[in-house]
C-alpha cells in the first residue's frame, strides 16, 4: 500500500484518478461513513449510533420477541430524532452516481439502508443492498409490504404495535438486523462482482462487519486494485493499494472532477 505518510493527499487522489481512468469495471463498496455528511450518524465513528444505543436492541430475536423493542423502532423519529426519508444524498453520493454516468461503474455494494445511492441517481439494478433497506416494511408471515413512513403514520395515529392488515403477522423493516440471515442472492451477486472487478473503492466503512467486509478482500484476492477513502482506520488499510483519510464528501467530488477532465468529459 502507498503509505499515506509518504504521499500527499493530492498525490493519492491523482493515483486513484489514474486507476479509475484505466478501469472498466469499478465496484464501489460503501458504509455508513458515506452518509454522515447527509446527517445520518454512522455506527462506530465518533458519536456513532453504537456509542449511544445498545446494538443488542436491534437484533432480529429482540425485535420479533419484544413489543417494546418494536415500538422503539417505529418511534425512532422520537428516540433518534430522525426518520429515514428525511435525508438527501451528499456530494459523495453524487460523485458515485457520476461514475455510472461515465460508464465506469460496475455496481455499488452498500451496507447502508438509507437508499441515498438511488436518490442520487444510481440505477436500482446497480445497487446491491447487502443489509436490506429501511424504506420498506414486510410482514414476516405473509410478506405483505408497506412503505416505512406509512407504518410510522399508523404509530403516530396511536397503533402501539402495528401488525399486518392482511394476516395480523409481525411487521418488520426490510433492513437486515443482527442475527438475521443475510439476503442470499445479494450476497452471492456481491461476491461475484467483487471477484470480477478491476478496481474496488471502499468509501466510509470500518470493514468490521462480516460477511459484507469480505467483498473488498475478494476483490484484492482476485487481483483487483483496492482504494480506501475513510476518516477512521479500517481492517484493510495495510493491504489496500491506496488509502486516503478524510471526508468522502470532499474527496470523491475532487476525484470525479479530475476523472472527467482526464476523460475529456468535464
Ligand atoms: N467520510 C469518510 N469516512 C467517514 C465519514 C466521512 N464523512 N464519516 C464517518 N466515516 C468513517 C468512520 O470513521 C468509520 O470508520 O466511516 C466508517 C463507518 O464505519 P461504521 O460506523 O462501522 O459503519 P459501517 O462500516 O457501515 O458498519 C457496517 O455495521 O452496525 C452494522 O449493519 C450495520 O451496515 C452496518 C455495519
Amino acid at each position: 500500500m502507498d503509505n499515506e505518510g509518504s504521499k500527499t493527499r493530492e498525490q493519492l487522489i491523482d493515483e486513484l484518478v489514474e486507476l479509475i481512468v484505466e478501469s472498466q469495471r469499478v465496484v464501489v463498496f460503501t458504509g455508513a461513513g458515506i452518509s454522515t455528511e447527509s446527517g445520518i450518524p454512522d455506527f462506530r465513528g465518533t458519536d456513532g449510533l453504537w456509542t449511544k444505543y445498545d446494538p443488542g436492541d436491534f437484533t432480529y430475536q429482540k425485535f420479533i420477541s419484544d413489543p417494546e423493542a418494536r415500538q422503539r423502532l417505529w418511534k425512532m423519529r422520537e428516540t433518534l430524532g430522525f426518520s429515514w426519508d428525511d435525508f438527501q444524498p451528499n456530494p459523495a453520493h453524487y460523485a458515485v452516481a457520476e461514475l455510472e454516468q461515465l460508464g465506469k461503474l460496475d455496481c455499488i455494494i452498500t451496507q447502508n439502508v438509507d437508499g441515498l445511492h438511488q436518490k442520487a441517481g444510481n440505477s436500482e439494478d446497480r445497487v446491491i443492498q447487502l443489509h436490506g433497506n429501511m424504506q420498506w416494511v414486510k410482514c414476516l408471515t405473509c410478506g405483505d409490504r408497506h412503505r416505512f413512513e406509512e407504518v410510522e403514520k399508523w404509530v403516530e395515529n396511536g397503533a402501539e404495535d402495528p401488525q399486518c392488515v392482511q394476516c395480523g403477522g409481525i411487521l418488520k423493516p426490510e433492513a437486515i438486523f443482527f442475527g438475521e440471515a443475510m439476503p442470499v442472492g445479494e450476497t452471492m451477486e456481491a461476491e461475484k462482482r467483487s471477484r470480477a472487478c478491476d478496481l474496488c473503492i471502499v468509501i466510509g466503512s470500518s470493514l468490521v462487519v462480516y460477511p459484507a467486509a469480505l467483498m473488498p478482500q475478494f476483490a484484492l484476492n482476485s487481483g483487483a486494485k483496492v482504494a480506501i477513502i475513510n476518516e477512521g482506520e479500517t481492517e484493510l488499510d495495510n493491504a489496500a493499494h491506496i488509502r486516503i483519510s478524510g471526508k468522502a464528501g470532499e474527496i470523491m467530488p475532487e476525484v470525479l472532477q479530475r476523472v472527467k477532465s482526464k476523460l475529456g468529459r468535464d
